[in-house]
């Protein structure tokens, strides 16, 4: 065999260039999608739109099932209101959950039509993730039983108080019960505007009694709007970025409902932490709404959203749901591995 003097750059070019994209990436998944307070010094991506990822579309990404389950049961979707919520933000919250399975012959694109992409993941069985999602019962914990400050463990323990309350429980419905607790805008979570708005996992029965997988997403409008409402209000540190009007004139909690979207989306994929998601550590998975954050229409990615579109009155919104418009971020399709949602215009 021939020696060649430069064989070993050649070998080693493709692989360290394919590490750095690598890199490159999965850098970009975790921090281009939403304003971040890190990203404070360095604008140039949101001024010029970044690289064009189409629709997340990569390579890459290397989502894997790790044979768990997913939500195959009928969902009913339990919610814990923590602190004071007027009822004119309940309704928008409750009129999105009702919507992800109304019935087909709504406008299109609706929101019926997002639920599409999240059943296409299978557990071992070959069983599809449910098409049924609905309301079940509501808790309101009005006066904050477990303080102003929540940790990932308190979290736990208000799911806890909720469903061995006195008067009027939270059922106990571990096959399809999903625990979602909304904390109001004058609560802190521990994390909450640092890095994430929202996030999912399941209760120990050393603490709760049981395994209910449960989400819990914040109502930004006085911590962090601009980084967990966006693109209906943008941080401050951006200047002349101006937010967009949101479709049922209350930025914060339109902002929410993509969050709310987004893990309901991963409870369903991932409910147990052992089920569909990417990366090898499943105490940091990346899953398949991570994949699309920040992607609402076709074209998206960087810090671009993607095509969405206008109702009369210039407010954006990409789905129809019963008597609203809303806009929700695309999820990872992994039959065609992109993102995929109902406004896509192809
Ligand atoms: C900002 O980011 C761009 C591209 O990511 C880089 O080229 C540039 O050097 C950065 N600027 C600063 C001030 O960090
Ligand atoms: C179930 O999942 C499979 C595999 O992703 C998909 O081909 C099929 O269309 C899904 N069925 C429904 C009803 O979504
Ligand atoms: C699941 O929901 C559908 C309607 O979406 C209903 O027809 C069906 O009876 C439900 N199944 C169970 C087991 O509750």
């Amino acid at each position: 065999m021939r020696c060649r003097s430069d064989g070993s750059r050649r070998s080693m070019a493709p692989s360290l260039h394919t590490l750095s994209l690598l890199f490159f990436f999965f850098l970009r998944l975790s921090t281009a999608w939403r304003p971040l307070p890190h990203m404070k010094n360095n604008v140039t991506e949101l001024e010029f739109g970044g690289y064009k990822k189409y629709e997340g579309s990569s390579e890459f990404v290397k989502l894997k099932y790790h044979m768990g389950p997913v939500l195959t049961s009928n969902i009913t979707v339990h919610i814990i209101w923590y602190g004071t919520w007027p009822s004119s933000q309940k309704r928008i919250i409750r009129e999105f959950i009702n919507s992800i399975s109304a019935a087909d012959d709504r406008r299109s694109p609706s929101v019926s039509g997002w639920w599409k992409t999240v059943q296409l993941y299978t557990d071992q069985t070959g069983s599809n993730i449910t098409r049924s999602v609905r309301l079940g019962e509501e808790k309101n914990d009005r006066l904050l039983s477990h303080g102003k400050t929540l940790t990932r463990l308190s979290i736990q323990s208000v799911i806890k108080s909720a469903v061995t309350a006195k008067t009027k429980p939270l059922p106990i419905h571990p096959k399809g019960g999903v625990y979602l607790l909304l904390t109001a805008d004058d609560v802190y979570v521990e994390d909450f505007c640092q890095n994430v708005c929202g996030f999912h996992y399941f209760t120990f029965p050393s603490i709760v009694g049981y395994t209910l997988p449960y989400a819990w997403v914040g109502n930004s409008a006085k911590l962090c709007p601009g980084m967990c409402a966006y693109p209906f209000s943008v941080p401050d540190y951006i200047p002349g970025l101006k937010p967009l009007k949101s479709p049922n004139g209350e930025a914060a909690i339109d902002g929410m409902i993509s969050v709310i979207a987004h893990e309901i989306a991963e409870v369903a994929s991932n409910p147990l932490a052992n089920a569909w998601y990417a990366g090898e550590d499943p105490s940091f998975p990346v899953e398949i709404a991570d994949l699309c954050e920040g992607i609402y229409g076709t074209g998206g990615g960087g810090s671009y959203t993607g095509q969405m579109l206008n109702d009369e009155d210039g407010a954006t919104y990409n789905m129809h749901g019963i008597r609203r418009r809303f806009l929700v971020q695309w999820v990872w399709n992994h039959v065609v591995n992109y993102c995929t949602g109902p406004n896509a215009l192809d």
